[in-house]
């Protein structure tokens, strides 16, 4: 019988480090919205229009706003957007909202959009900017944000820290 081979162990040290994720890397904020990039949403050229992606992002941003406003909000501004990769018919696009500042009246949300195409399982980052809402009263006029609820509510927007 032939003396076994050794085996070769290889020491935990010499191995390749798992890649370690930065927040660049990861969505950063709440999860507000999931859409798939359909065929409709395309300009004459086939790809996906500028347009609908910040069509999202505002529909996202207006959600987390209504909901720490307790009600009506109008878009005022839009700050410092970019677009950073295109999107394809198909890409699931999320949508993800942070409160970053609330004034008297206003509320700045920090939105970033990521993509995934169908067929894996990479996010890549493809717009981010920031939305600024104002809360209104029924007759559209400005109105001051009233205070969160109390600390035993799981909603998001009141489990935001800024
Ligand atoms: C929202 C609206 C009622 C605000 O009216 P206004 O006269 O500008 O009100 P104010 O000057 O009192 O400002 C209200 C708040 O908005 C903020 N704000 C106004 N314009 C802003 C701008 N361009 N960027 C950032 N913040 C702005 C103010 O700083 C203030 O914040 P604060 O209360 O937290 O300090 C008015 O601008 C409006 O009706 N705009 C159209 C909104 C709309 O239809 N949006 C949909 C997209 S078309």
């Amino acid at each position: 019988m032939s003396p076994a081979t050794p085996q070769t162990v290889q020491n935990s040290s010499t191995q390749t480090p798992p890649s370690k994720k930065t927040t660049e890397d990861l969505p950063q904020g709440i999860p507000t919205i999931r859409v798939v990039a359909m065929p409709a949403d395309t300009n004459p050229e086939g790809d996906i229009f500028g347009g609908w992606i910040v069509s999202q992002m505002d529909i996202a941003a207006g959600t987390a706003a209504a909901s720490r406003a307790y009600g009506r909000c109008a878009t005022v501004a839009i700050k410092n957007l970019s677009f950073i990769k295109p999107v394809r018919v198909g890409d699931e696009i999320s949508v993800y909202t942070h409160i970053i500042r609330t004034g008297r009246t206003s509320i700045t949300i920090h939105v970033q959009t990521w993509k995934r195409a169908r067929d894996t399982h990479a996010l890549s980052k493809v717009t981010e900017g920031e939305f600024v809402f104002v809360a209104l009263t029924d007759e559209y006029r400005p109105r001051p944000l009233p205070p969160l609820c109390s600390e035993e509510c799981l909603h998001d927007s009141c489990n935001t820290t800024i």
